[in-house]
């Protein structure tokens, strides 16, 4: 497959990505709340758990992993990445490094990883036969921030990265995540979010990435989690696509939004409100992490006992985000 038919195959039939790439620190946030202790056996037993779900079946087109998981083993011996594969999703492999402050005293951020980044790429492609890759950039709201000086940073680091990665035969996840936490407005949002955009695909013009071999994994157009003015799912599907619209060519062929901290159901219906408008030059789809997870996460509680009940959980949010990326998701099909 080439970088374009690697990025299509993913966002095909309205299939999406499960983004299981926690770092392990992050992992252990996520397993506190279960009370599961943070160990490899545990991390390998809950995402085995959640790969041979049947609902992963045309509803995922790929998972991103964390190094650890691409070299894992299943209980049995299969690697957690052919049980991937045999669900019908390509296996991918988060490649940034984390974040560095901007500059000393800096509240600000970029992200780290380029050392090394195309050996390291050369490797999951060969060794692991791994399709695409992750970078994520923070941007954050606030007093006088995101500063540009932030905006080019992150932008510059995001093209050089897709840059390596298409060199390597992976297709690059973009993702320029602009953080929920804060009292911002919508429209702060937006306008994080425009300049993010457009400083993105400015310097992955320069850096000559093929728009059309890469994913963009933004986030919504949202008002912060404290801002006191929330807005209607409408509002926040149509000041999304008037951004996307208005910053991101149409040769990209798709765009995975991540959840960022919305609820599972928040994230279903806004995508689903955006996949009702029809005349868009590219796929709209997801690539949530606890959107996906986070009922699956609950009902495992780390028992094997739960198996089954966790993997119903996963198997329902992967097909109800699936019809939201077809735009034919609506609220009673969550009864169960
Ligand atoms: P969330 O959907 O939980 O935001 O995670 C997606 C992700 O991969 C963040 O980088």
């Amino acid at each position: 497959m080439n970088l374009n038919e690697i990025a299509e195959y993913i966002v095909s039939d309205g299939k999406g990505i499960l983004a299981a790439d926690e770092s392990n620190p992050t992992c252990g946030k996520r397993f506190d709340t279960i009370n599961v202790e943070n160990t490899e056996d545990n991390r390998r037993d809950y995402r085995e758990m959640l790969f041979r779900s049947k609902g992963m079946k045309d509803n995922i087109g790929g998972v991103i992993l964390f190094d650890e998981t691409l070299r894992q083993n299943a209980i049995d011996g299969t690697p957690l990445r052919k049980i991937i594969e045999d669900q019908g999703a390509l296996p991918g492999i988060k490649v940034d490094k984390g974040l560095t402050p901007l500059k000393e005293g800096s509240d600000e951020v970029v992200t780290q990883g380029l050392d090394g980044l195309h050996e390291r790429c050369a490797d999951y492609d060969a060794l692991f036969n791994a399709k695409f890759t992750k970078w994520r950039a923070v941007i954050k709201i606030g007093d006088g921030i995101p500063t540009d000086e932030c905006i080019e940073a992150n932008a510059k680091a995001l093209a050089d990265y897709a840059w390596v990665a298409q060199t390597n035969n992976m297709v690059p996840i973009v993702e320029p995540e602009v953080l929920m936490d804060g009292d911002h407005t919508i429209t702060e949002c937006f306008d994080a979010c425009a300049r993010s955009f457009s400083a993105l695909f400015n310097a992955l013009q320069k850096r000559e990435v093929d728009n059309s071999g890469l994913l963009l994994k933004p986030s919504m157009i949202t008002p912060g989690s404290l801002c006191s003015q929330k807005a209607t799912i409408q509002e926040v599907a149509d000041l999304t696509i008037k951004c996307l619209k208005e910053n991101v060519p149409s040769e990209v062929p798709g765009i995975t939004f991540l959840s960022g901290g919305q609820s599972e159901l928040e994230a279903t219906a806004h995508l689903n409100a955006m996949n009702k408008e029809k005349d868009l030059p590219w796929k709209l789809s997801f690539s949530y992490g606890r959107a996906l997870q986070q009922s699956a996460l609950r009902a495992w509680g780390g028992l094997q006992e739960n198996l089954f009940i966790a993997q119903d959980e996963l198997s329902h949010r992967a097909n109800m985000n699936k019809l939201a990326a077809l735009g034919e998701w609506s609220e009673e099909l969550e009864e169960r």
